[in-house]
């Protein structure tokens, strides 16, 4: 494996009543100020608006809301969050909402420290803020792992960009199974599919020589293919959900990237639909992958193979190639499965005129096992419809 810095300061409180923990513990160590972030609405109609909303009561806190975060966050919506805690003297961000919530308040964070563009900070100069206002998370619904990093997924509607930017890695988070009760199925189970592909978008990358990073993988791999189908049966499950919660985190935390080089190149592909249609990332990618290892699997077969027996348990048939494909059959049997789309149009996205701009404004890696082009990169679209 590669040298790698490893960090995730997160102080993380797991289960039952883990917002009554956290906010209890963490809360008296910040300023009177919180801002409490959420999106459209969910958490009003939930109950978990109330309950967090007297806690910070409780606290003694002077409450500032930031609401109607979208999923898939924008660069607008940044602004508009850093002027508010600005305006208000912030001491801390309390983000109450899946990946797209937690990944706008990030960036808001950083934003309102400084007067620079962020965006041009990172994609022109290659600079990264280095002040935050402290952040809290209290995640709503699960996948993304943004509850235990620094990244935030940003659409930048001008530019059509959709991006991975730096933000405030939460100083504390909380993950109650029982707070996502209320997501809808489909959600969840798209948060599932997002976390799986964490995983392999981690151990596909290089290098593949024996390392405790790919052993940890695919035991986290085959936990989460196991656990969602058992969601899918009994959506009620608080154990389930409780364990595909911890998942979520421990696969985009860093654990999984550790010595490796990893690129990402199906989220990449995906980021960039979604800048284009606005569309639901875990079903994209669920769209996107399988198709997209496909064309992949011929240029690291012996890995491929490896993920097919000790993930999906596929049977050795002798010639890596013919293994590898029956863990993409295996992949693609999942996402039918639990009932994810396998393709654009049971996704609602008919348009096919946005292809071409996708395929040419993603960003195009050195490649788990070969690096794509442009050309492929819009095949790959078109056998997605
Ligand atoms: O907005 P509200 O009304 O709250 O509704 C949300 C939203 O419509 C709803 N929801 C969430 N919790 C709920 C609930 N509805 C009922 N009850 C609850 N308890 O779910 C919908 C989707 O929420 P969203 O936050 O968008 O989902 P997710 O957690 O999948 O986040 C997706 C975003 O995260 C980015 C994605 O690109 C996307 O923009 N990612 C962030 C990453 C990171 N920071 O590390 C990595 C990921 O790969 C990903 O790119
Ligand atoms: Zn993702």
């Amino acid at each position: 494996m590669r040298d790698f810095v490893f960090s995730c300061p997160t102080v993380t409180y797991f289960g039952a009543d883990a917002a009554v923990r956290a906010l209890g513990s963490e809360l008296p160590k910040y300023g009177r100020t919180v801002m409490l972030a959420y999106g459209g609405g969910s958490v009003k109609k939930n109950g978990v608006y109330d309950a967090v909303m007297k806690l910070l009561r409780a606290a003694g806190k002077d409450v500032t809301e930031f609401g109607g975060i979208t999923p898939n966050p924008t660069y607008a919506k940044v602004q508009e969050g850093a002027r508010l805690a600005r305006e208000k003297r912030v001491d801390l961000i309390l983000a109450v909402g899946g990946g797209s919530v937690s990944d706008c308040c990030k960036v808001v964070a950083a934003q309102a420290m400084t007067g620079e563009d962020l965006w041009e900070m990172k994609f022109r100069f290659h600079a990264e803020p280095a002040r935050f206002i402290p952040l809290g998370v209290v995640v709503t619904v699960a996948g993304t792992g943004s509850e235990q990093n620094n990244i935030a997924v940003i659409t930048n509607e001008e530019k059509k960009i959709k991006a991975g930017m730096t933000g405030a890695s939460p100083s504390f988070a909380a993950l109650d199974p029982a707070y996502t009760l209320f997501a809808p199925l489909p959600q969840v189970v798209s948060g599932a599919f997002d976390t799986l592909s964490h995983c392999m978008e981690s151990y596909f990358g290089k290098p593949l020589d024996d390392n405790l990073t790919d052993e940890i993988a695919e035991a986290v791999m085959r936990h989460v293919i196991r656990t969602a189908r058992a969601l899918v049966k009994e959506p009620g499950d608080l154990r389930v959900r409780g364990e595909l919660m911890w998942a979520a985190a421990i696969g985009e935390n860093g654990l999984l990237k550790a010595g490796k080089v990893t690129d990402f190149q199906a989220h990449q592909i995906e980021h960039q639909v979604g800048a284009y249609t606005n569309c639901n990332h875990g079903m994209g990618l669920a769209v996107i992958q399988p198709i997209l290892y496909r064309h992949l699997y011929k240029a690291a077969p012996q890995r491929f193979a490896r993920w097919a027996k000790n993930v999906w348990g596929a049977a050795d048939r002798g010639d890596d190639r013919e293994t590898a494909l029956a863990g993409i059959a295996a992949l693609e049997q999942f996402v039918i499965d639990v009932g994810l789309p396998n393709s654009f149009r049971k996704m609602g996205i008919a348009d096919r005129s946005f292809y071409n701009a996708v395929a040419r404004s993603t960003n195009i890696k050195e490649g788990c096992c070969r690096q794509l082009t442009v050309g492929e990169i819009f095949d790959i679209l078109t056998e997605c419809y």
